[in-house]
């Protein structure tokens, strides 16, 4: 029997790409799943073909960007479920444009999504999981958590933000037995260019990822995260397309 069977996870960014092949992933492999996103819809949705498949979902509607929020969100799971097991940090967006053309709105986007975001989430389910000795928390990071390149300056800080985060937790919280991973996925298939607004970057990026993987890829990747025994610590993984060169 695997080691997810029967715990619980929190996914945000539930709704599409990532978080979505990672909540029918760890469902087929037993796990009871809190699928959180903005829209209703998609979570519907998707609760209904992993309920179809004899899997476990329930979701909320969520935004990261609120604390409260995300308090709700950790307190509907230990309500409906008992306890937290896992936490993925998914939810992010990726704007990206040159600095000069002070997309600030985009900026503040990325900022509250991808660093307060994942924040936010660390501080609703960490009691629980100090008071259990037991957790693990993923945070989606990046490539740009690793290299920047032009357009992406603030779309890389936030996920270099996202690895600084991820290691001070570990090295915050190992002696509670709670594993800390970064998740840092190169291009993927998914919804995430559909966030640029920059009319002249958006063909550039469209036309890099006609060479992105499946999400399922990154999927897998995090489901072997989670089944580790308790006393193994994945605490960081790049995954890229094998033609992906930087
Ligand atoms: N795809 C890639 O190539 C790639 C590469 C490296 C890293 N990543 C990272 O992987 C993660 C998942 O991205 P993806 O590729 O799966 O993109 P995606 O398909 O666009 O999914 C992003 C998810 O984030 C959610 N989200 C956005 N803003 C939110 C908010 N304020 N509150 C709650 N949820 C919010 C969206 O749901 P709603 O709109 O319904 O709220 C959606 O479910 C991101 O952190 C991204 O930076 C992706």
């Amino acid at each position: 029997m695997s080691n997810i069977q029967g715990i619980v996870v929190i996914i945000t960014g539930a709704s599409s790409g990532i978080g979505e092949a990672a909540a029918k992933e760890l469902a087929s492999k037993g796990a009871k799943l809190v699928l959180a996103a903005r829209r209703e819809d998609r979570l519907q949705k998707l609760q209904e073909e992993i309920q179809n498949q004899g899997g476990q979902a329930i979701y909320k509607v969520t935004d990261v960007t609120s604390a409260e929020q995300m308090e709700e969100l950790a307190q509907f799971a230990l309500k409906e479920f008992g306890k937290i097991d896992v936490l993925i940090n998914n939810a992010g967006l990726m704007p990206n444009s040159l600095l000069y053309k002070k997309q600030i709105e985009d900026w503040n986007k990325m900022i509250d999504v991808n660093i307060k975001g994942v924040l936010y989430g660390i501080a609703a389910v960490l009691p629980f999981m100090r008071e259990r000795k037991s957790g693990h928390i993923i945070n989606l990071s990046s490539v740009a958590g690793h290299f920047v390149g032009a357009g992406s300056a603030v779309y890389a800080g936030t996920k270099f933000a996202v690895r600084a985060i991820s290691e001070g937790l570990r090295k915050e919280e190992y002696g509670n037995n709670i594993r800390s991973t970064i998740i840092s996925p190169g291009m993927v298939k998914s919804e995430l260019p559909e966030s640029i607004t920059d009319t002249d970057f958006k063909p550039v990026i469209e036309k890099m990822y006609e060479g992105a993987i499946e999400a399922e890829s990154i999927a897998r990747a995090i489901a072997f995260a989670i089944e580790q025994p308790s006393d193994v610590a994945i605490n960081e993984m790049i995954i890229r397309p094998t033609h992906q060169e930087r």
